[in-house]
C-alpha cells in the first residue's frame, strides 16, 4: 500500500522544447511522496520515493541534457539543442576560469587546480582548437579568471617559491604582468576567482583569496585573513572589502552587467567541513554602491548539491553556477529555473573519481562546459551575454 499518492501536474505552460530537455514540476523540489530516500552525495534525480510514478519521472529526467522547472529555462535553448563535444584530451585540462574573449571568440580555461596540475589553456570557438598560451612570464597553478577589454586577468595559486598573484595577460601579445601579489609585504593566500567591474569611468578588480595555495599547491601557510579584495585601478589601492565575518571561504565571484550587485560563493572550510562547520555552500549577493563598495549581504541560495564553484551572471541577471548535479540557472530573485545535467556529461565512473562541472563559460549564444578531460558546447537559443 502506498502511504501517500498524488497526481503530478505538469503545467501546460511548460511545453517541452526538445529531447534535450526534461521538464519536471517544480513541486518535486520541495514536496515528495513519503518514504523518499536520498542524500547529498547522490543526485536529486536518483531520489527514490514510495510512488513509482514520481520516482520514474526523476529517473527518466536523468537521461536528458537539461532539466527545466520553468518556461524561462526552456526558452534558453533552441528546439534542436544538444551537447556537442568540441575538445578532448587524455589528461585533465578543463575545469576552471571560463573567461570569454568576445573579440577573438576564444575561451580561457585551466585544468583542475589541485596538486600543481593546472595550466592555462585557450579554446578557439571557431576552430575548436585548444592551445596553451605562451605567457611572457609563468602563471603557476591558475585557478580563476576574467576577460576585460583585451586583457585576461588570471588568479594564480602560485607555489612555494612563486607567491600567489593576480596576473594580466594581453590577449594580442600574451605579454603578462603581475597586477597584485601582496598586501604590505604579506603574500596572498591563494586567489581563486576574479570579477572586473567598470563603474563611473573607473575599473575595479575584485578577487577572492582563500587557503587553497597551502592546501593544494605546496604554497606557504596563509598569513592574511581570507577575504574578498578589491583593487582600484585609478587609485592604485588594494583593499579588503569582505572578511570572514561575512564569508568563511570565499570562492566564486561575479558582478551583474550593471555593476550594481556582487555575487560571492562560500565553501565549507575543508578543515571544518560538515554540519558543524562554520561555512555553508551558500551564494551571497551584495549591493555595490557608486564607489563599488559591497554592502548589505543577503543570502541568495545554497548549492543544490556540492558547492557553487564557478559562477557567471548573464545579461538578464540570471545566475549560473557549477554545482555537483550540474550547471544551475537561477532567476535574479534566486528561484531555480533549471539545470544542465551533470549525469548527461560525466559518466558514473568519472563522478566516482571526483570529476565535477566546476566551471564553464557563457560565450554569447554558447554555453561552454568544462568536463575535466572534455569540453562540450551547448548552443543557446540566443546570446545571453553581449560582448
Ligand atoms: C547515498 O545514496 C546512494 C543511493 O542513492 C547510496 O548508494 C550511497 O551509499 C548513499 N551515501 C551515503 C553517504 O549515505
Ligand atoms: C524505493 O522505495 C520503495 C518503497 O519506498 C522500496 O520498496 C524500494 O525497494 C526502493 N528502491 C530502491 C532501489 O531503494
Ligand atoms: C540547430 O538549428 C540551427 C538552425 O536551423 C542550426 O544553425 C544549428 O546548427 C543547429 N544546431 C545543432 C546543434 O544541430
Ligand atoms: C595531492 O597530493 C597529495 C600528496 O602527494 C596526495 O595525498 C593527494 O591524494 C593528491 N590529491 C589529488 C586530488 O590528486
Ligand atoms: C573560422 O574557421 C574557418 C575554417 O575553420 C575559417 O575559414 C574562418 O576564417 C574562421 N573565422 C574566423 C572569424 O576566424
Ligand atoms: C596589448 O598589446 C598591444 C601591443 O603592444 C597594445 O597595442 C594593446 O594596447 C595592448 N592591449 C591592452 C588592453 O593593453
Ligand atoms: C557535531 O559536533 C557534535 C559535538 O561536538 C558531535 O557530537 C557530532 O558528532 C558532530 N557531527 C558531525 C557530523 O561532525
Amino acid at each position: 500500500m502506498f502511504p501517500y499518492t498524488r497526481a503530478i501536474f505538469l503545467s501546460p505552460l511548460l511545453a517541452t522544447a526538445s529531447d534535450f530537455i526534461a521538464t519536471l514540476d517544480p513541486s518535486l523540489t520541495f514536496s515528495l511522496p513519503l518514504n523518499f530516500q536520498q542524500n547529498a552525495s547522490s543526485s536529486f534525480l536518483a531520489t527514490n520515493t514510495s510512488s513509482p510514478h514520481e520516482t520514474q519521472q526523476l529517473a527518466k529526467a536523468a537521461n536528458h541534457g537539461a532539466i527545466a522547472f520553468s518556461q524561462e529555462f526552456i526558452d534558453l535553448f533552441p528546439a534542436n539543442a544538444s551537447l556537442q563535444l568540441v575538445a578532448e584530451k587524455k589528461q585533465p585540462f578543463a575545469a576552471e576560469i571560463g573567461a570569454w574573449d568576445c573579440h577573438r571568440d576564444q575561451v580561457w580555461l585551466t585544468g583542475p587546480t589541485i596538486n600543481g596540475t593546472s595550466h592555462l589553456e585557450m579554446l578557439d570557438l571557431n576552430s575548436s582548437v585548444v592551445s596553451q598560451p605562451k605567457t611572457s612570464i609563468p602563471v603557476p597553478n591558475p585557478n580563476g579568471g576574467f576577460y576585460s577589454d583585451g586583457i585576461v586577468y588570471v588568479a594564480s595559486d602560485g607555489d612555494y617559491n612563486i607567491p600567489p598573484a593576480i596576473y594580466s595577460v594581453n590577449t594580442t601579445t600574451l605579454e603578462t604582468k603581475i597586477v597584485v601579489n601582496s598586501y604590505f609585504g604579506l603574500r596572498l593566500n591563494g586567489p581563486n576567482d576574479i570579477a572586473v567591474v567598470s563603474k563611473g569611468g573607473n575599473k575595479y578588480l575584485f578577487f577572492t583569496d582563500d587557503p587553497l595555495s597551502a592546501l593544494y599547491n605546496n604554497g606557504q601557510l596563509p598569513t592574511l585573513p581570507d577575504a574578498v579584495w578589491r583593487f582600484d585601478f585609478n587609485a592604485q589601492s588594494l583593499l579588503p572589502v569582505i572578511d570572514r565575518a561575512d564569508i568563511s571561504v570565499a570562492n566564486g565571484i561575479r558582478a551583474n552587467r550593471e555593476g550594481t550587485k556582487l555575487y560571492v560563493t562560500d565553501t565549507p572550510d575543508p578543515l571544518t567541513t560538515g554540519v558543524n562547520g562554520t561555512a555553508s555552500s551558500a551564494i551571497y549577493v551584495f549591493d555595490l554602491d557608486v564607489d563599488a563598495q559591497p554592502s548589505n549581504r543577503k543570502l541568495f541560495g545554497f548549492a543544490e548539491r556540492g558547492i557553487s564553484d564557478g559562477i557567471h551572471i548573464d545579461d538578464a541577471g540570471r545566475v549560473w553556477t557549477g554545482e555537483a548535479d550540474g550547471i544551475f540557472v537561477r532567476s535574479p530573485q534566486g528561484r531555480i529555473l533549471g539545470f544542465v545535467n551533470a549525469q548527461a556529461i560525466l559518466s558514473e565512473e568519472e563522478m566516482v573519481q571526483g570529476y565535477m562541472l566546476e566551471n564553464f563559460a557563457l560565450a554569447g549564444n554558447k554555453l561552454v562546459v568544462f568536463a575535466v578531460d572534455k569540453i562540450w558546447v551547448v548552443e543557446l537559443a540566443k546570446s545571453v551575454v553581449a560582448c
